[in-house]
């Protein structure tokens, strides 16, 4: 989607008009003129009609102006004083999702943001800009039979201000995270025949281009590096592994200590020798989605210049059942050089995490690491499709996340840390279990705190984020299907940390 933002004698008369009114009929400047222009035909299509400008409404009419018939779209802003970025974003999702079925592929779009909203201006057509593009966004890759009713992409957007200049550096920011999101997306929607280890490396390729940095390596090195917990996942599928590094060093001085963004990146999960019930396993093709968001986070980084070192970690794998796949009772060796005795194959996330946690300790010695994780089901039965679970011992880094959350609108839920979930984590032969006695119930908990002790007393927090990568229904700013979760939310935290002037904190 091409977006631009242009003064209003530059609008193109071209494209659906997209215009705006307020909770209870009331129309601003804008759209008031329109309606002098059109003889007062918006007037009486809007008092012809239960349309009355509440929030997300849309409208659709014909309407003359200055003798022209043009397609108009009416869009509710609902009461004012309520439109925050998170609002005007949801006013631009609801506009996308109106459009994907009109088939409408260029639009003009003429909103006056009234003065008494949280956020006006440039900066609040620059978030609806956002809400649009997120929602509008559709994955057909592999789609080769077309019916007149599928969502269609809007082609082009001109958005019409007398604040080109907020609008436009607002835009420069918020595209680079659109694009992050998207990149999530389509590697989460994508399956897994074409998605596995190298392959995923092949596409990101082109991050190259923006200044970062990209490593991938293959089992040998893996080997040469301990990491035999991650090589005992990827042990049963004939698609060999990857460790994918990337780096983005912003931040005024080169050597300061990076943020790692630390990925679970199964590109199918079967379960392994512990295998998953045939239900739903097509799902496992997204058990990348915490890798996808890191590549994502770091795109939106390098897009948008961020100044700020950060580094992002992946660990590429296919979770196979086969001859010579791990099994439950073996004891691997792990980065650390601790062991942990194998319960169940399918508990394979953590078992790569670990490594990869080690691995980022030793060579990035990083100021904070946030893994992101398709992890447990149990933190679907905690929190449901809704929130994402946060685990950290750092006060400050909860705080620091609570607030990018909150920045972002991705929600999060700090769960508990205590001694007493450790203690359940001892081996009768190995260093560690891999998951706690299933008396011991709270599986996500448990694999947080055999993650814990590969931070090495690092900041560092875990992101459950099972259930909240796949939305199974259209949302206000993602259709269903891949949700690009943790991208926005990575991009706030380095915001933050960025604004801080002190990623170290
Ligand atoms: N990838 C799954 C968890 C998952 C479930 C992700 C649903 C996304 C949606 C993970 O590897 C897994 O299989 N976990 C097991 C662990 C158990 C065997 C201890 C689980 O949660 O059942
Ligand atoms: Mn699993
Ligand atoms: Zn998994």
């Amino acid at each position: 989607m091409n977006i631009t933002f242009v003064e209003a004698a530059a609008a193109p008369s071209e494209g659906v008009l997209i215009l705006a009114v307020q909770s209870e009929s009331v129309f601003g400047a804008i759209t008031q003129r329109y309606d002098t222009a059109s003889d007062g035909a918006l007037r009486r299509v809007v008092d012809s009609s239960r349309f009355s400008g509440k929030r997300d409404e849309t409208l659709e009419a014909a309407v003359t102006v200055e003798g022209v018939a043009r397609a108009v779209v009416l869009v509710g802003l609902g009461e004012t004083d309520k439109l925050d970025a998170r609002a005007w974003e949801e006013i631009g999702g609801a506009l996308a999702a109106h459009l994907t079925t009109t088939g409408n592929t260029t639009a003009v779009l003429a909103i006056d943001t009234p003065d008494d909203a949280p956020v006006t201006g440039g900066l609040a057509l620059a978030h609806l800009a956002l809400g649009m593009r997120l929602r509008g966004y559709v994955y057909d890759r592999y789609r080769t039979i077309r019916d007149d009713d599928d969502p269609t992409r809007l082609d082009r957007l001109t958005v019409v201000t007398d604040d080109v200049g907020g609008a436009t550096s607002a835009w420069y920011d918020l595209d680079a995270v659109a694009g992050g999101v998207e990149l999530a997306r389509d590697l989460f929607n994508q399956p897994a025949n074409d998605l596995y280890p190298i392959s995923f490396v092949e596409q990101i390729g082109p991050l190259a281009e923006l200044g970062i940095d990209i490593e991938a390596h293959g089992p040998d090195y893996l080997a040469e590096q301990g990491m035999g917990a991650m090589l005992a996942v990827a042990s049963g599928s004939s698609h060999e592994p990857r460790l994918l590094i990337l780096r983005w060093s912003g931040a005024d001085d080169p050597d300061a200590a990076p943020l790692c963004f630390i990925g679970k990146g199964l590109t199918f999960d079967c379960g392994g020798i512990s295998i998953k019930p045939a239900k739903g396993m097509e799902e496992m093709k997204g058990d990348m989605a915490g890798g996808g968001a890191v590549v994502g986070a770091l795109q939106a980084l390098a897009a948008r210049n961020a100044r700020v070192n950060a580094v992002g970690i992946v660990g590429l794998v296919e979770n196979m059942a086969g001859s010579r796949a791990y099994r439950p009772g073996d004891v691997l060796t792990s980065k650390a050089g601790w062991t942990i005795e194998v319960f169940n194959t399918d508990a394979e996330g953590r078992l790569v995490l670990l490594d990869l946690l080690a691995y980022a300790v030793e060579r990035f010695e990083p100021a904070a690491m946030i893994d992101l994780a398709t992890l447990t089901y149990d933190i679907m039965a905690g929190l449901g499709l809704v929130y994402t679970g946060m685990y950290t011992t750092s006060d400050e880094l909860a705080a620091d996340l609570d607030a990018a959350s909150a920045a972002s609108g991705e929600k999060l839920w700090r769960m508990p840390m205590d001694q007493e979930y450790e203690d359940n984590l001892g081996s009768d032969i190995a260093d560690l279990r891999q998951i706690a006695e299933p008396g011991d119930y709270a599986d996500a908990a448990h694999a947080a705190h055999l993650l814990q002790r590969f931070a090495r007393g690092r900041p560092w927090a875990h992101l459950d984020i099972a259930g909240k990568e796949l939305a199974y229904d259209d949302k206000p700013l993602c259709p269903k299907g891949g949700t690009g979760v943790g991208v926005r939310l990575l991009d706030a935290f380095a915001r933050i940390r960025e604004d801080s002037g002190d990623p170290g904190r």
